[in-house]
């Protein structure tokens, strides 16, 4: 009988490891839904009030008052993303109608070379606004973006220079989030068969495999390079615990980068890197049991230290595309769906509140006491592009 309990568990256990937990897409986006009309209202009062008259978008709660920030700012995007996304799963006039709208007030971002945030910006607004309505205006609003972004791009160091400011502590910072913005340089080459873009994105893809990371596949936040040599001079934070910890969104950043080249390039060295990341994140010994990260995986007061929900959100999105390219699949997967559960549950806004914020607990710079345990905008787009995802794969 002992022996016979004893192989009951061990079956259960084996199938467990193959099981998914179910996400309740449909009460998930009823909710971001219900959330967003509250956001577009408190939109509308903030701006009433407000001495600037540059503000567009929402980026987070500032003492519990909505902050929202001008076009030029690098989460500008994220919430005209979401209103694609929302129209995306509901079809509803309304959300088409503001997604068009807001998507407009970021489009004067296509020619603002002076950050290398451009695909934050434009990719995320207009980039979903193409890929959901096939619009020629957006196709030429991504393509210009595309020409302004590759103006960064430096021969000499084989990257994109990210930051302008700063220039006290670094000469030519370029930060691991980068990585995002090379979606926008591929989908300008797909659209215009011009190479240029695709080369100069691949140019940065592979300089920061060989500078950006160290042995455990984890990343720094900061690689300072010698613009004139491309040596690298310094590897630091500015985000993280520290120059060597690994802070959790850079961490998310660079798997969802990595995936994203792989999508465009087929270059194994690029799915080998993601996957790496992905094991690095997954089986770290601070994750916690809900998968969504601390700030920083190696923050001193591990588990007294804040959430970092973006960067769950970011990595579940990610996981749901590395699982459609990796023999891994059915993990991914299963790591993803725990995390948009905890989402969905542990950290979701309770309804009414949060000025309509859809999840709470980001953190956006702990060394800055800054946007520590908030909504964020772009913990908001990743999640609901994280659903979406859950949903096409039709398990
Ligand atoms: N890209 C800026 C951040 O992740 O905070």
């Amino acid at each position: 009988m002992k022996s016979f309990s004893l192989t009951i568990c061990i079956l259960l256990l084996a199938a467990g490891s193959s099981f998914s937990q179910k996400v309740d897409i449909k009460k998930a986006f009823k909710h971001a839904d219900q959330q967003t009309l509250v956001m577009l209202k408190e939109i509308e009062k903030t701006k009433a009030t407000a001495t600037k008259k540059d503000l567009v978008t929402p980026r987070t709660l500032e003492n519990g008052h909505l902050r929202m920030v001008a076009s030029k700012d690098w989460t500008s995007g994220f919430f005209p993303g979401e209103l694609w996304f929302l129209y995306e799963y509901t079809g509803k006039q309304i959300w088409l109608d503001q997604a068009k709208a807001f998507t407009k007030l970021i489009e004067p971002e296509q020619f603002n070379g002076k950050t290398h945030d451009m695909g934050f910006k434009i990719y995320c607004s207009v980039g979903t606004g193409y890929r959901i309505t096939k619009d020629k205006h957006y196709r030429e609003v991504i393509i210009k973006s595309a020409k302004t972004l590759a103006t960064r791009f430096n021969p000499k160091t084989g990257v994109i220079l990210s930051w302008d400011h700063s220039r006290d502590k670094w000469v030519n910072p370029v930060i691991i989030d980068n990585m995002m913005n090379l979606e926008l340089l591929f989908e300008a080459t797909a659209l215009t068969g011009d190479s240029s873009f695709y080369k100069i994105a691949v140019s940065h893809a592979n300089t920061t495999i060989k500078n950006h990371f160290r042995p455990d596949y984890s990343s720094y936040h900061v690689v300072d390079y010698d613009p004139n040599t491309g040596a690298v001079l310094k590897k630091q934070t500015h985000q993280g615990y520290s120059h060597e910890s690994a802070w959790s969104r850079g961490q998310a950043w660079a798997l969802y980068g990595y995936t994203m080249c792989y999508r465009f390039t087929k270059d194994p060295a690029y799915l080998n890197q993601a996957e790496h990341i992905a094991a690095f994140m997954l089986k770290h010994k601070n994750m916690p049991a809900d998968l969504v990260p601390y700030y920083d995986f190696d923050a001193p007061n591990i588990p007294d230290e804040p959430r970092d929900v973006s960067a769950a959100a970011v990595t579940a999105s990610a996981l749901y595309e590395l699982g459609s390219y990796s023999k891994e699949k059915n993990m991914y997967y299963q790591k993803a769906d725990v995390m948009l559960n905890s989402m969905a549950t542990k950290y979701a806004s309770p309804a009414g509140k949060n000025k309509g914020f859809i999840l709470v607990s980001s953190t956006g710079s702990k060394p800055s006491e800054s946007e520590v345990d908030v909504p964020l905008s772009y913990a908001d787009y990743y999640y609901l592009e994280a659903l979406l995802r859950y949903k096409a794969l039709k398990r």
